[in-house]
């Protein structure tokens, strides 16, 4: 009797554990793609919009491809974040600024940059 108890006690604190590391990890990806979406619009920053249509995004240019349903287009994280780091190993004449070769974006806007792709 005395053990079975103690059992109910013993299941929940797993669960709470799990469930305070989930509201943690979603807090931190909220900030993280906000990072991204700023530095995606920002005209100083990736500028993004200038050849891209985005959705949410004012006056896009239509030089590039629109950025639409990326996780579908682009299932490997890395082959994306390696296109916005350096354009120019796909295509050695893109005219899209390699952001990350040339450090117009730090790694940390790059890997920022890409979670807000993978929301489109
Ligand atoms: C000067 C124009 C220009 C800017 C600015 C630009 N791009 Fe591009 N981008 C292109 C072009 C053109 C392509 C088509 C492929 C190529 O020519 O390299 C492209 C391709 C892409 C692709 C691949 C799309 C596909 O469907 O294959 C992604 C992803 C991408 N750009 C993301 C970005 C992100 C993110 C930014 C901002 C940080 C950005 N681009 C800024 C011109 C630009």
């Amino acid at each position: 009797m005395r053990q079975n108890n103690k059992r109910p006690a013993a299941c929940l604190f797993p669960a709470l554990l799990v469930g305070v590391f989930h509201v943690a990890a979603a807090n931190a990806d909220d900030a993280t793609v906000a990072l991204g979406k700023q530095v995606a619009f920002d005209s100083g920053k990736g500028n993004c919009l200038a050849c891209h249509m985005i959705p949410g995004g004012e006056s896009p240019g239509n030089i590039g491809p629109p950025l639409l349903a990326m996780s579908a287009r682009f299932p490997e994280r890395a082959v994306l974040r390696a296109q916005v780091s350096d354009a120019t190993v796909r295509n050695p004449d893109s005219i899209m600024l390699p952001f990350g070769k040339h450090h117009v974006l730090s790694e940390q806007e790059l890997d920022a940059v890409v979670d807000f792709l993978y929301t489109l």
